[in-house]
């Protein structure tokens, strides 16, 4: 069932555990991931970038296959269906696309154009009753070769921003999109604790999942996120399991060559690594 991001993440805080969002890319994506929330009754954001949404055709063949798919596979545990690092623009596509949930990055504005724009965003979502998140202090990652830090962000910043009536906020603590650097100097703790000291309880996003040890993972949650990202760590297992199955020469035996059969590892590697997140936020059998 499509609904909101709010409840789930307000139930999440609670209970001191995170919900997985998995940043989807084809239907490949989409199915594994519901098939894998429902066996495993988590509850699950599907993270929609304004790329992916892009390549799928446009946010309204997103969301009408999402939908679809929700009802035909009897999806019966809480699915959101958020849009990751949305422009103003791309927040507004969302909203009239069938999104339940977006997220307004304006990291890399001024903090005042960041929340004048946040406030606008906020009062639509909530008009059409969608869960909204903010970000404050960029997420490092990968541009032209080079792999940026992540900032740390201002914890009064992250007051201001948590004032405007966001439903969860990204905040910068060191952590990056995409692999971690072996100089990498892992998530900082201390600008986590001090935001967290700011905003009570709203729920915290930590941005970059791919590759955090487990212990950082852990203790993140215990002081307040409860939502983590994961993009990069199913590209790669999808990679590798195809890689195996070309390798080993499958696609030529037989009907090896069918999509249905070519795509079939890559699909089971995504659901073995949507399911390890799951054991590892501690969302199994929460619904
Ligand atoms: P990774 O690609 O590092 O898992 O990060 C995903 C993410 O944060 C999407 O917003």
């Amino acid at each position: 069932m499509i609904v909101n991001a709010k409840k789930m993440l307000d139930e999440a805080i609670k209970s001191h555990y995170a919900v997985p969002h998995i940043n989807i890319n084809n239907l490949e994506w989409t199915k594994a991931t519901l098939l894998t929330a429902k066996d495993l009754r988590s509850p699950i954001i599907l993270g929609v970038s304004e790329g992916a949404g892009k390549y799928m055709g446009g946010f309204k063949v997103v969301s009408a296959m999402v939908r679809a798919m929700d009802e035909s596979l009897g999806i019966d545990v809480p699915v959101a269906l958020h849009l990751d690092h949305g422009t103003y623009e791309g927040c507004i596509d969302c909203i009239n696309a069938g999104f339940s949930s977006i997220m307004f990055d304006g990291s890399h504005f001024k903090i005042d154009e960041n929340i004048e724009k946040t406030k606008e965003l906020v009062k639509m979502a909530h008009n059409n009753n969608m869960s909204i998140e903010a970000e404050v202090g960029a997420i490092g990652g990968e541009e032209d070769g080079v792999i940026g830090m992540g900032e740390c962000a201002d914890h009064d910043e992250c007051k201001r921003i948590a004032e405007l009536g966001i439903d969860f906020l990204a905040a910068g603590i060191g952590n990056i999109h995409g692999k971690y650097p072996e100089n990498w100097k892992g998530l900082n703790f201390k600008t986590l604790e001090m935001i967290k000291e700011k905003i009570g309880l709203l729920p915290l996003v930590l941005h970059g999942g791919t590759g955090i040890p487990i212990d950082m993972i852990k203790k993140a949650i215990s002081l307040g996120v409860a939502k983590i990202n994961v993009n990069t760590e199913c590209q790669i297992s999808f990679a590798e399991a195809t890689r195996k199955y070309i390798e080993s020469g499958k696609d030529r035996e037989g009907k090896g060559f069918d999509p249905r059969k070519l795509l079939a590892p890559g699909f089971d590697a995504i659901k073995s690594t949507v399911k390890e997140k799951i054991e590892i936020f501690g969302s199994k059998s929460r619904v």
